[in-house]
């Protein structure tokens, strides 16, 4: 059959498109962070990363200028050839010290550090214990590898357990987590998880994306919320610290071994000059400021009091994501448009992002978003609150909208092999 038979599956895009109702690449004219400029309307951005609102921060705007003066505008090469920049070095000790780490390694995209770095850790005849719930970059990483890939259900430290207990205890052995889970905003429960590791003998791994600049001491994330260190610390640029790139942190051996081993650190170009500079303020600034995730949190706090007092469903989020319960993919399209129409900007997450019939808006706050803008998203969602509620019952687990592209169930797909009993 012609490979490109598939493209068939696109019709239904095609259909939103047409309809007005397709709610992804929206063509933003404009940004000022909190607040972003579409369809000639001003909006509340209420779906982005930029939990500390320091995307346009002048200073980490004039830092990322004032590299390209210096450095150009691109590395072009890899760090292990000629794109090594004293500044990616200066970030990298700056994270080790914020984290309390020995060292740390800087990649392009946070992607592309976890796909690296449990490539380069985990072997074909290696057992990896990966949440139910966690990032496609952890699923992509994870099949690369090749190794025996055991999926827990999201949260569910038993279900761990028997898993652990069922591989051999010489085995080489990896436990793999969110620190906070993007969909949802739920904290993973690594104390138990870090029990379970020195149990069983194995190591553990925290993608801390959404945990950092967000929860623990100073917004250090997941490790220090809990106080205790994962043996591989993963995390990125493109979200609290308002650049883009992606960063481990560990023990000197961990990141020496990657530097050598690690195929998307050593064949892709370094991260840009501008990037690592304003990731680097970023984070000077995070230390700096830690009222911003006080801030971030007490936002998210006030957002989520007046989506319980409406009525919504926030499915026991813990952080500043905040998702709000839809049901059926197509009632989450057409809510996230009568956000827009509303002034507010969110997201829709349908399937295969989140399982059959568990479609959410996914909405997001920052430490500079004025009360004036939660009450705004606020009074939307109110308007909407019935909608919401007839979407709720009318959840339907067997179809969704991307049925037809092709996706699969990415979740279960990244271990094929134990799928079949995940939820059995
Ligand atoms: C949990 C998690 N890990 C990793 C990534 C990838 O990060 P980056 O955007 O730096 O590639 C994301 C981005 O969405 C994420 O949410």
């Amino acid at each position: 059959m012609d490979l490109f038979n598939k493209f068939k599956g696109l019709e239904i895009i095609r259909l939103l498109k047409s309809s007005g109702m397709y709610p992804f690449f929206r063509r933003l004219q404009g940004s000022r962070g909190t607040n972003v400029f579409f369809n000639n309307q001003e909006l509340v951005m209420m779906g982005s990363n930029n939990y500390l609102g320091l995307t346009h921060d002048p200073r980490v705007m004039g830092a990322a200028i004032d590299a390209i003066h210096k450095w150009g505008t691109g590395c072009t090469g890899s760090r292990f050839l000629n794109g090594n920049l004293e500044l990616h070095e200066e970030l990298e000790d700056e994270l080790a010290s914020f984290f309390g780490t020995e060292s740390a390694l800087v990649y392009a995209t946070g992607f592309m550090a976890n796909q690296g770095a449990i490539g380069a850790l985990v072997k074909k005849d290696d057992y990896i214990f990966s949440d139910f719930e966690n990032h496609a970059c952890i699923i992509e990483g994870c099949r690369l590898t090749r190794a025996n890939v055991l999926v827990y259900r999201h949260g569910d430290m038993e279900h761990l357990e028997q898993l652990l207990q069922s591989v051999p205890l010489d085995a080489g052995k990896l436990i793999i987590t969110d620190g906070v889970f993007s969909m949802t905003g739920h904290i993973a429960p690594f104390d138990r998880i870090h029990k379970l590791a020195k149990k069983y003998n194995a190591r553990t791994y925290v993608d801390d994306a959404h945990g950092l600049g967000v929860i623990g001491v100073g917004g250090r994330g997941t490790p220090s919320h809990f106080k205790i260190e994962p043996d591989v610390l993963m995390g990125t640029f493109s979200k609290s610290l308002a650049s883009q790139g992606g960063y481990i942190c560990g023990s000197k051996d961990l990141t020496e071994w990657l530097r050598v081993k690690s195929r998307t650190f050593m064949f892709s170009a370094a991260l840009s000059p501008a990037s690592t500079a304003s990731a680097l303020k970023a984070l000077r600034i995070l230390k700096e400021e830690p009222q911003r995730v006080d801030n971030v949190q007490a936002n998210a706090a006030y957002l989520k009091k007046a989506f319980d007092d409406i009525g919504l469903n926030t499915l026991g989020s813990e952080t500043c994501v905040v998702p709000v319960f839809i049901g059926s993919d197509e009632m989450s399209l057409v809510i996230c448009q009568e956000l827009l129409q509303r002034g507010i900007f969110t997201t829709p997450v349908p399937y295969p992002a989140v399982p059959k019939g568990h479609a959410l808006i996914r909405c997001s706050v920052m430490a500079t978003h004025t009360r004036a803008d939660l009450d705004k998203a606020i009074a939307a969602f109110k308007e909407l609150a019935p909608m919401i509620a007839e979407a709720n019952n009318l959840a339907d687990n067997d179809t969704a909208l991307a049925d037809n592209l092709d996706s699969g169930d990415s979740r279960l797909n990244h271990a094929p092999d134990s799928a079949a009993d995940l939820f059995s």
